[in-house]
């Protein structure tokens, strides 16, 4: 079963909204198997972010993701990875469809409420990053035969 890394952005949960995003996540089919309300350090949004680290918006993404806490999750279900891309909009909220996190909640491409992984191997990468092994909960649930 595949599995992504999600994560409620400092901007979303002081908005209130990890019980939104989490309940549409949940509604849609897929399962929680990890999660933690934490503050990320400079080292881990570098790591994070490594991708990133030669675009101009480098350090106003770290300082970003290290200004309050994040709530990180682990999500379970059949092509998780892009669907989970879909419900959370472009990256851009100004370009996001409505119905969507980002096209619903957000307004800036800097404050944009949620982060998803967007490949298998950034979603390994990911989890790994920032949970381990034993906080990740292998569980089934009845209504699974029902999706
Ligand atoms: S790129 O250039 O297409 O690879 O970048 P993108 O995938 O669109 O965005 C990567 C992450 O950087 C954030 N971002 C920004 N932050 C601040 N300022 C600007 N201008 C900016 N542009 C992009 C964007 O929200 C992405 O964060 P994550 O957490 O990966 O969604």
């Amino acid at each position: 079963m595949e599995r992504t890394f999600l994560m409620v952005k400092p901007d979303g949960v002081q908005r209130n909204l990890i019980g939104e995003i989490v309940s549409r996540f949940e509604k849609k089919g897929f399962q929680l198997v990890g999660a933690k309300l934490m503050m990320i350090d400079q080292g881990l949004a570098e790591k994070h972010y490594q991708e990133h680290k030669d675009k101009p918006f480098f350090n106003e993404l770290v300082d970003f993701i290290t200004s309050g806490p994040v709530f990180a999750m682990v999500w379970e279900g059949n092509n998780v990875i892009s669907v989970a891309r879909s419900m959370m909009g472009k990256t851009n909220p100004q370009e996001a469809a409505s119905g969507t996190v980002r096209g619903d909640y957000g307004l800036s491409v800097g404050m944009n409420i949620i982060h998803g992984s967007d490949s298998l191997e950034s979603a390994k990468r990911e989890i790994a990053l920032f949970f381990n092994e034993t906080e990740l909960i292998d569980y089934k649930k009845e209504i699974n035969r029902w999706i």
